[in-house]
């Protein structure tokens, strides 16, 4: 699979920093872009092409939905961005009938891979994606939750002052407001947080990591219009993590059969991910408050899908 060919829907921010990202790290043997802005895309193969010289993939082209039947994995990122001020599930009804036409071309042309969605609202996307394609659950994901993991590593490791890499923990739910930290299951160094954190500070310091985490989108979008390195880079560590069938721990969306209670919805839980899509959920042992929040914010993808089925 490590020399997997690509294809990426969607090439605005998110997807040229991603398609960018990808060449420079050498991952995948071809990428191929598709994009309603068809000039966008050449001009971005254009751009792109002139790094070649210095980077060891060599096949980067402006795609059709033809090139969908030898694409081992599709990466979706098409679709309308937050404004300011709005929610992700604000953009559903836009987005899911995007996410229509495009399943439909992808299937039209016997896709038979891993397809990682990330158009938002993604949870909600990738459970349609799903159910519109047809493949089996294992090779349909969203990239959840991911993001907002990384989001609350790199918050921690700043404020504790220490590297990022020995933080460990997820963010589990909803991609958007309804999330959460798993504080029972977050360490540093291998140390739970609470003990790490001792003190009258601990409560005052999980609550503001875990607001800004929540409202990390929203802080960058005010400042800057768009958030797309973040998820660029988290949709290219998800994309190696297929290719490179690391069986390697993220957060991410996936279709729940009765995991923690739910079924029929899509939500960021943590997972295995190697190269058949997900290899495994992990399911922690959620205290009772956890578990009641990843129930409601379950409740709240579930009735935003009603409105799209
Ligand atoms: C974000 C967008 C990708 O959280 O939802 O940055």
């Amino acid at each position: 699979m490590k020399n997997a060919n690509i294809v990426l829907i969607g090439d605005g921010a998110i997807g040229s920093s991603y398609a960018f990202n990808c060449l420079t790290a050498g991952i995948g043997k071809s990428l191929g872009i598709i994009d309603v802005n068809k000039q966008r895309v050449q001009g971005d193969v254009e751009d792109l092409a002139d790094a070649l010289p210095y980077v060891s993939q060599k096949n980067i082209y402006a795609a059709s939905y033809e090139d969908c039947e030898y694409a081992d994995l599709i990466v979706i990122t098409a679709g309308v961005a937050q404004k300011p001020g709005e929610t992700r599930l604000q953009l559903l009804q836009k987005n899911a009938a995007i996410i229509k036409d495009i399943t439909a071309n992808i299937m039209q042309h016997h896709f038979d891979g891993i397809i990682l969605v990330a158009s938002n609202p993604v949870d909600v996307l990738t459970e349609l994606v799903l159910r519109l394609t047809g493949l089996p659950k294992n090779r349909v994901l969203g990239s959840g939750t991911a993001l907002d993991s990384a989001r609350m590593r790199s918050e921690i490791g700043r404020r504790y002052n220490v590297d990022v890499r020995a933080v460990h923990g997820y963010i589990m739910g909803e991609h958007g407001d309804s999330e959460f930290p798993v504080w029972d299951y977050t360490t540093i160094g291998g140390q739970p947080i609470r003990e790490f954190v001792k003190g009258p500070r601990l409560e005052s310091d999980l609550a503001a990591v875990s607001d800004r985490v929540k409202n990390a989108a929203y802080s960058i979008i005010e400042k800057k219009g768009a958030t797309f390195y973040g998820i660029a880079a988290s949709l290219t560590r998800l994309t190696a993590a297929i290719l490179n069938d690391d069986r390697a721990a993220f957060a991410m969306s996936v279709h729940l059969d009765g995991e923690y209670g739910l079924s029929g919805v899509a939500i960021g839980v943590p997972v295995l991910l190697g190269s058949n899509g997900l290899a495994r959920i992990i399911q922690l042992d959620l205290n009772d408050q956890d578990l009641a929040r990843l129930q409601a914010s379950a409740k709240v993808l579930k009735e935003n899908l009603e409105s799209v089925l």
